[in-house]
C-alpha cells in the first residue's frame, strides 16, 4: 500500500492528533427533545464520539484504516463487513485525498469482480467476515456464480447492483492525483488506461440490460439496488409484491443497530427475499427478470447518477484518448439520460418520480430522490430554480423543525416519513455529498457551501454515523461507516476558498 499523502485541508495533521487523545474518552449521550420515540431510552452508544471539527480530518482517516480490509474497504466494521459497490465508489473519493494509489485500488478490486455482462455486483463477499455477521451472505448468493457471466468464486458476488459513481471516483482520483503531480499523475493516469474499458462496459450494461425500452432511465429489479432500501419510494411496488413461501431466516443487521426501528422491518425484509428468491430462480438473467419480475422500476437517482458519471467517464476518455465512436457513444448516452429525467418530471411535487414499468405509473413519493435532475446536471435556469426551490421549502431544507439545513431522506411531509428509520427521514451525508456536488457543478456556490459546512458540523458532532435523525441530529445507523469518513475527507479538502477546483 502506497505512504499517505499530505492532508490537503485546513489543520495541519500533527495539530490533529494531539487534540484527538482528548477527545477519545468522550461519549455521545443520545439527545432526545421531544422524548416521545419508543426505545433507545437514554442510551449510551460507545463508539459514537463526538468528533470536534479540528480532529475530523485525522478521526476520519481513522475510521477509513480501520475499515481497510488490504486492498478493499469494507462498508462498516459490524453491520457492513463486505465490498459494497457504490460504497467502494465513494470510499475512493476520500482515499483520493490520503493516497491516490490506494485509492485507485478500491476501485480496482471492485471491478476485479465485474461479471461478463459488464455488470458490477451490489457486493463482493469477504470470505473471512464471520458467517453469522451479515445475512443473505455468500452461501445465500452462491448461485450467481452459476451464472455462465458470473466472475470467477470465491470470493461470491451478489447479482445485484448499485448506483454507478465509480468513473465519478476515478476520475476525482485523477484529478488530486495531477495536482500532486511525479509518479503519482503517472500511476494515476496508468490507472485510468486500466480502468476506462471497465467503466465504459459497466455504462454499457446499464444502457442496455438496464434501459431496454431507450428511456435514459435505469431499470432496477431490487429496492436494495436503488442502495436507498426502505425508501418510501418502493412502498407501492413492493405492496403489489405477493410474497410465497420463504425458510425462515436471521435478520443479523439488527445486532449492529441501537434499535430495530433504525432498519427496515420484517415485511420489507420478507419481500427483499421474495424479490432475491426470484432472481435466483431466473438465473440472475436480465431478460427472464425482464419477462415476469413483480418488481421492474425506472430508478430516477440511479439514472441521474449515471448520467453525472457518463460525464465524468467522457472526460476520461478524453484524457485516455479513447475511440472517437465510443466518445460519441457515450455523449448520446448523457443526452438519453437528461431527456428521459425531463419526461418524468412532477410539477405538481415539483420533483422528479421513479416509475413503476408493471403498472405504467409513476411513484410520487415526496423523498429526497426527486431532486435526481440536480445530480444530473446541464439544467436550463428555470428547471434549475424550481428543483432549488422545492428543496428550500418547507417539505425539505425549510423545515422549521430540521436541527440543521440539511435534506431529510424523505419529506417530513411525506406520509411514509419516519426520522428514525434507514430511508424514511434520516439525513444520509452520502446524499448530501451528491448534493453539494450538484450544486457546485450547477455554479450555485453559496448552497453548496452551505450543505458541505453544514454536514461536517453534523458530523463532528455525532460521528460517522451511516444517517442521521433530522430534527435532533442523533446519530443513527452503523458507525464508523466508511463513506461518511470518506465525504468528510473530500468536503474538507474543498474549503470554500479553494472553491471546488477539483469539482
Ligand atoms: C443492507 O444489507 O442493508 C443493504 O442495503 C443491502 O445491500
Amino acid at each position: 500500500m502506497g505512504r499517505n499523502r499530505t492532508f490537503p485541508v485546513e489543520i495541519a495533521p500533527e495539530a490533529l492528533l494531539t487534540t484527538l487523545v482528548a477527545d477519545e474518552r468522550l461519549v455521545w449521550a443520545v439527545s432526545r427533545p421531544n422524548g416521545d420515540e419508543k426505545g433507545d431510552e437514554g442510551m449510551i452508544l460507545p463508539r459514537s464520539v463526538p468528533v470536534r471539527r479540528e480532529t475530523l480530518a485525522v478521526r476520519a482517516q481513522e475510521v477509513l484504516h480501520r475499515n481497510d480490509m488490504g486492498g478493499w474497504t469494507r462498508a462498516a466494521p459490524d453491520l457492513y463487513p463486505h465490498q459494497w459497490s457504490w460504497d467502494s465508489a465513494f470510499i475512493a473519493i476520500g482515499l483520493a485525498h490520503l493516497d491516490t494509489r490506494r485509492a485507485a485500488r478500491e476501485l480496482e478490486s471492485l471491478f476485479q469482480h465485474q461479471w461478463n455482462t459488464g455488470k458490477v455486483p451490489h457486493i463482493v463477499f469477504n470470505p473471512e467476515a464471520p458467517p453469522d455477521s451479515y445475512f443473505p451472505g455468500s452461501d445465500h448468493w452462491a448461485c450467481a456464480a452459476a451464472s455462465p457471466d458470473a466472475p470467477p468464486a470465491p470470493p461470491y458476488t451478489s447479482c445485484l447492483c448499485q448506483p454507478p459513481v465509480h468513473a465519478i471516483a476515478a476520475l476525482r482520483v485523477w484529478k488530486v492525483a495531477e495536482r500532486n503531480g511525479g509518479e503519482e499523475a503517472g500511476a494515476a493516469r496508468a490507472f485510468l488506461r486500466e480502468i476506462y474499458p471497465k467503466l465504459m462496459l459497466w455504462h454499457r450494461y446499464l444502457l442496455s440490460y438496464r434501459d431496454p425500452e431507450d428511456s435514459g432511465l435505469v431499470t432496477i429489479f431490487h429496492p436494495w439496488e436503488s442502495g436507498t432500501d426502505n425508501s418510501p419510494r418502493w412502498d407501492t411496488s413492493l405492496a403489489a409484491v405477493e410474497v410465497g413461501d420463504l425458510a425462515p431466516y436471521p435478520r443479523h443487521d439488527l445486532q449492529h443497530v441501537a434499535n430495530a426501528s433504525q432498519r427496515p422491518t420484517d415485511a420489507d425484509y420478507d419481500r427483499y427475499l421474495w424479490l432475491v428468491k426470484l432472481i435466483k430462480e431466473a438465473g440472475c438473467d436480465e431478460m427472464s427478470i425482464y419477462r415476469s419480475h413483480p418488481f421492474l422500476v425506472k430508478d430516477a437517482l440511479f439514472s441521474a447518477i449515471l448520467v453525472a458519471a457518463n460525464e465524468a467517464l467522457l472526460e476520461i476518455a478524453g484524457l485516455v484518448g479513447g475511440r472517437v465512436e465510443d466518445r460519441a457513444l457515450i455523449a448520446q448516452w448523457i443526452e438519453r439520460g437528461r431527456r428521459g429525467l425531463a419526461r418524468c418530471r412532477d410539477p405538481e411535487l415539483g420533483l422528479c418520480p421513479d416509475y413503476d414499468l408493471r403498472t405504467g405509473s409513476a411513484l410520487r413519493a415526496h423523498t429526497v430522490a426527486g431532486f435526481a435532475p440536480l445530480v444530473a446536471g446541464g439544467l436550463r435556469p428555470r428547471r434549475l430554480a424550481i428543483l432549488r426551490e422545492t428543496l428550500m421549502s418547507p417539505s425539505f431544507i425549510g423545515h422549521p423543525a430540521l436541527g440543521r439545513p440539511l435534506a431529510p431522506s424523505t419529506s417530513p411531509n411525506d406520509p411514509g416519513f419516519n426520522p428514525r428509520s434507514y430511508w424514511r427521514g434520516p439525513v444520509w451525508p452520502v446524499i448530501d455529498w451528491l448534493l453539494w456536488w450538484a450544486f457546485v457543478r450547477a455554479g450555485e456556490h453559496q448552497l453548496a457551501e452551505r450543505v458541505r459546512e453544514s454536514s461536517l458540523e453534523q458530523i463532528a458532532e455525532g460521528g460517522f454515523a451511516e444517517y442521521f435523525e433530522p430534527f435532533t441530529g442523533e446519530p443513527l445507523g452503523s458507525r464508523e461507516q466508511s463513506w461518511t469518513a470518506a465525504v468528510a475527507l473530500d468536503w474538507l479538502a474543498h474549503g470554500p476558498q479553494r472553491e471546488m477546483r477539483a469539482a
